[in-house]
């Protein structure tokens, strides 16, 4: 079983360090050895132990008629998508970490692979290493989920860890981009975008039908302050950046923000690059997966496992839960969380009118000047409006039951 990879970076050479490390279970299973034959990348890698197998000449790989499965680790839309297309249109397997790529084009993607007999998988898209996605299309099914919440982005968890332990955002993220965890442009990672494509992907999963990023209202990371942190060590809370998809009445309601998240709940106890999802199936109840979030060897890991899929079946086509069908999107009235709002020490009354006599009024340790409380479950569509009615508002977090 001859296989390529498209992009030599941290996942590519991931995914090549697996296939040489478990290279007797991967035969043992697979029933023949999985062997490199091509990598795809624009630079030339002297030394390396697979330097004769690069090529920048992706027609070169597709011209192999023994390759029958590509991991595709470029990242971004523009070529992956051409190539990816190109090579499912060829009926050759093509297995991706690319969360961007899964999210807005997946759905095509996954019916062009079924059309042509062979696989798209995207194991390693959304939670690194976890094996997380392949349930939604197989053991939970007959499941109906109504609820999927989750530490979905290694970076900013590693950020908040360091935050909490009274590092400054700045510096918190200088030691993420010093560890390698961050990249140089941090974007996508710290306004949410990242976590924001993998919690498209799950909502797409879990409802059968397509979410897509663009409708996903998304909050970073960037406006967090040693304050906030204040009041969530004074209180009992941790602050975690949750990917959040709530299915109800055909409905699909989706967002991704920094909530306060209460000590004992089990996502609280997630730390560093380590990510952590919640699934909550109408039979099952709560089922929890977790594990390394980022990495090279532990992503790779998951692409390893959707390429062994994709070989074991080539000629036809693995299942995806991934479709076309637009899901419904929940209105913001259905949409409910509890707030932590701090605002001016001049607008109490003001607040107390815009959220009513049920707020929970919150100390912090070292902070004066101001008030912070916590309202009670109200829809995204009245928090924004009481919101807009007060003029002193100096932050705010959701709160996670
Ligand atoms: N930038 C991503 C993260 C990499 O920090 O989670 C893994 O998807």
């Amino acid at each position: 079983m001859k296989v390529a990879i498209l992009g030599y970076g941290t996942v590519g050479g991931g995914v090549a360090t697996v296939l040489e490390q478990n290279e007797k279970k991967i035969a043992q299973y697979l029933g023949e050895d999985m062997t490199l034959a091509h990598i795809l990348d624009l630079r030339t890698f002297p030394g390396d132990r697979n330097e004769d197998l690069v090529t920048d000449d992706f027609e070169k790989i597709l011209a192999d008629e023994s390759v029958r499965v590509i991991c595709e680790a470029m990242g971004g839309l523009h070529p992956a998508y051409e190539f990816t297309k190109k090579a499912l249109d060829k009926g050759i397997s093509v297995c991706t970490s690319n969360k961007e790529l899964v999210s807005t084009h997946g759905p095509e993607l996954v019916q062009l692979a079924k059309d042509r007999h062979c696989s798209y998988l995207f194991e390693a898209s959304v939670g690194g290493g976890i094996p997380l996605l392949r349930p939604f299309s197989t053991t939970l099914m007959h499941e109906r989920i109504t609820r999927v919440t989750g530490v979905l982005n290694g970076t900013t968890n590693y950020i908040l860890t360091r935050m909490e332990e009274g590092d400054a955002f700045e510096t918190a993220l200088l030691r993420a981009q010093q560890k390698g965890y961050a990249e140089k442009d941090p974007t996508a990672d710290i306004e949410g975008i990242d976590a924001c494509r993998k919690t498209a992907i799950l909502a797409s999963l879990a409802g059968g039908a397509y979410v897509s990023p663009d409708e996903i209202p998304t909050e970073g990371i960037t406006g967090i302050t040693s304050v906030d942190f204040d009041y969530a060590r004074t209180n009992g809370y941790a602050i975690r950046l949750i990917g959040q998809v709530t299915l109800t009445g055909g409905a699909t309601g989706a967002l991704v923000a920094p909530f306060l998240v209460p000590e004992e709940h089990p996502l609280a106890g997630v730390h560093d690059v380590f990510n952590a999802c919640i699934v909550h199936g109408n039979m099952l109840g709560n089922v929890m997966f977790f594990g390394p979030g980022a990495g090279d060897k532990a992503t790779a890991s998951a692409v390893v496992s959707d390429m062994l899929d994709a070989a074991l079946h080539d000629g036809s086509h693995v299942f995806v839960n991934l479709t076309n069908v637009p899901a419904l999107r929940m209105d913001d009235e259905a949409m409910m969380n509890r707030f932590f709002v701090r605002v001016d020490e001049t607008a109490k009354n003001a607040a107390v009118r815009a959220f009513g006599e049920d707020i929970t009024f919150m100390e912090a340790r070292s902070v004066r000047g101001e008030w912070a409380f916590i309202t009670p479950k109200i829809s995204e569509q009245a928090f924004r409006d009481a919101l807009h009615s007060l003029d002193e508002v100096r932050g705010y977090l959701r709160v996670l039951k």
